[in-house]
C-alpha cells in the first residue's frame, strides 16, 4: 500500500507522449505570438531582439573587460583577442544576498568595488577599456548598448531596477566612485554569449541554452519575421525568455501541487512557471516539497519532519547530482542525506533517489521539447526537409546533472525528428562571448575608413 501512495507521487511527474507533443506546440505558438506586433505583449515568451546580427568572423582584435551577473557565479573578466586566439583571465566574487536582495544602487556601487578590486588584481588600475556586460535577465533592447530591465528572476530582487536601463545604472555607479573610466559597448544575455562562444569555433552554433540556476534559450531569426525591429534582411538573435512560458496558465495541466508550492514560495510568484520546473534553482525544491509529503504521510524518515527539512533551498543542483550518479551506492546516498541533516533507512535513500529521477527527468524532457519547438520552427521558416545544427549550452544542471543531458537530446531527436541537433558544451562561460559581441560592436562604432 506504501508503495502504491509512492509511486502515485512519481506518476504525477511522468509526462506522455501526447504531452510532450504538447509543451512542444504550444511553446511553438508563444515563440509566433512573441515575434508579431499584436501579439508580443501578450505573449509570456518574450522574444527580446538583442541587435546582435551576426557571428564574429574570426577579425576581432583587442582587450576588454567582460562582467557575468547573473548565474551561480559573479565574475569579472579580462580577454584579449587576437586571430582567433582569445586568452581570458577572471575572477569570480560574491554578491551576499542582502546586496541581490537590496537596493538597485548598492547593487551596482558593489559591482564597480568588484572591477576596480579586479583591475587593481590585474594591475590595471586606471586602464580605459571596452567592456560587454553579461546581465542574465530580460531586457528590453533598442540597441546593443541599452537594456531595460523587464523584471527579476531567480534569486534577484534588488529594488529601484525593473523598468530601468541596467546600462545607466553601471554608468552612473562607475561615476559615482569616480576612479575609472569605462565604455561600456555591449549588454548581453548569458545565452547570447554563449552561442557566441560556441559560434567561434563552430559556425553552425545558432542557438544558444542555458540550462542552470535558470533556464532560457536565444536563436537566430530571420529579420522578416521580427515584426518588432525595422528592416527584413538578414538575422537578428533573439532572446526568448522562454522560462516565462506557461505563465498564461497554458501548461498548468502538467503543473503538480509541488509545482504550485514552490511558485508560491518563490521570490516571483506566478512567473517563470517553465523555468520552475526545469532549471536548477528550483528543482531541490520540488524534490523537497515531495519528501515533505511522503514524510507526513507517513512514508518517510519514519514519519518524522526535521527542521532541516523545513528549510527551504537545503537541496542544491549539486546534491541532486550526485544522489542520481549511478556510480554511487545507496550507502553513498544516506550520507549526502545525512550531510543535509536528513536522518534516513536504506529504503528512504532509494525513494529519495527515484523522487530525484522523477523530478529531474521531467526537467530535461520538458526542456526538451521546448528546443524541439525552437528546431522546427527554424527549420519550417527554411523550407528545408532536414535540418542541422548546433545548439551551444551551459549551466550547471546540463554540466553536472549525470542523465540531464543525455535525456533532453532523447526527447528533442523524438519531438524533432527531421532535425539534427548537435550540443556542444561552452567551456569558457558566456564573458568570452560578450567581449567578442563587444569587439564587433567596437569595430561597427568605428567611422568606416
Ligand atoms: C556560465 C555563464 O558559464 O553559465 C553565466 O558565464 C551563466 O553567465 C551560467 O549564467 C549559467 O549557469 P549557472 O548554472 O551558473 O546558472
Ligand atoms: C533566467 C533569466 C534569463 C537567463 C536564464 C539563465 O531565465 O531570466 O535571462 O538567460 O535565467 O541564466
Amino acid at each position: 500500500a506504501q508503495r502504491k501512495q509512492i509511486d502515485k507521487v512519481l506518476a504525477s511527474f511522468q509526462l506522455t507522449r501526447e504531452q510532450l507533443l504538447g509543451v512542444r506546440d504550444k511553446m511553438r505558438a508563444e515563440l509566433e505570438y512573441g515575434l508579431k506586433k499584436q501579439t508580443h505583449a501578450l505573449a509570456t515568451v518574450k522574444m527580446l531582439p538583442t541587435y546582435v546580427y551576426g557571428m564574429p568572423d574570426g577579425t576581432e582584435k583587442g582587450k576588454f573587460l567582460a562582467l557575468d551577473l547573473g548565474g551561480t557565479n559573479f565574475r569579472v573578466l579580462l580577454v584579449k583577442i587576437r586571430r582567433r586566439s582569445v586568452r581570458m583571465y577572471n575572477k569570480i566574487f560574491a554578491i551576499p544576498l542582502e546586496i541581490m536582495q537590496g537596493t538597485g544602487e548598492e547593487l551596482f556601487d558593489h559591482i564597480v568595488q568588484c572591477i576596480a578590486d579586479f583591475l587593481d588584481y590585474m594591475g590595471l588600475k586606471g586602464a580605459q577599456l571596452p567592456l560587454g556586460f553579461t546581465f542574465s535577465f530580460p531586457c528590453r533592447q533598442t540597441c546593443i548598448d541599452k537594456g531595460t530591465l523587464v523584471g527579476w528572476t531567480k534569486g534577484f530582487k534588488a529594488t529601484d531596477c525593473e523598468g530601468e536601463d541596467v546600462v545607466d545604472m553601471l554608468r552612473d555607479a562607475i561615476k559615482r566612485r569616480n576612479e575609472f573610466d569605462l565604455d561600456i559597448v555591449a549588454i548581453v544575455n548569458d545565452t547570447v554569449g554563449t552561442m557566441m562562444t560556441c559560434g567561434y569555433e563552430d559556425p553552425r552554433c545558432e542557438i544558444g541554452l542555458i540550462a542552470g540556476t535558470g533556464s532560457n534559450v536565444c536563436y537566430m531569426e530571420d529579420m522578416r519575421n521580427i515584426e518588432l525591429v525595422d528592416g527584413d534582411e538578414g538575422r537578428m538573435c533573439i532572446n526568448t525568455e522562454w522560462g516565462g512560458f506557461g505563465d498564461n496558465g497554458c501548461i498548468d495541466d502538467i503543473r503538480t501541487k509541488y509545482d504550485k508550492e514552490v511558485d508560491e514560495g518563490s521570490l516571483n510568484a506566478g512567473k517563470q512557471r517553465y523555468e520552475k520546473m526545469t532549471s536548477g534553482m528550483y528543482l531541490g525544491e520540488i524534490v523537497r516539497r515531495i519528501l515533505i509529503d511522503l514524510t507526513r504521510q507517513g512514508l518517510l524518515f519514519r514519519g518524522q519532519i526535521s527542521e532541516r527539512l523545513r528549510t527551504r533551498g537545503i537541496f542544491e543542483t549539486r546534491f541532486l547530482s550526485q544522489i542520481e550518479s549511478d556510480r554511487l551506492a545507496l550507502l553513498q546516498v544516506r550520507r549526502i542525506l545525512q550531510q543535509l541533516g536528513l536522518d534516513s533507512t536504506c529504503e528512504d535513500s532509494i525513494v529519495v533517489k527515484e523522487v530525484c529521477g522523477a523530478v529531474s527527468r521531467r526537467a530535461a524532457q520538458m526542456c526538451g521539447a521546448g528546443m524541439a519547438a525552437i528546431v522546427e520552427k527554424r527549420r519550417e521558416d527554411q523550407g528545408l526537409q532536414h535540418f542541422k545544427v548546433t545548439v551551444g549550452v551551459d549551466g550547471t544542471l546540463y554540466k553536472l546533472h549525470p542523465h540531464f543531458s543525455r535525456i533532453l537530446q532523447e526527447t528533442v531527436k523524438e519531438l524533432a525528428p527531421q532535425c539534427d541537433v548537435t550540443f556542444m558544451l561552452s567551456e569558457d562561460g558566456s564573458g568570452k562571448g560578450a567581449a567578442l559581441i563587444t569587439a564587433v560592436a567596437k569595430r561597427l562604432q568605428q567611422p568606416q575608413k
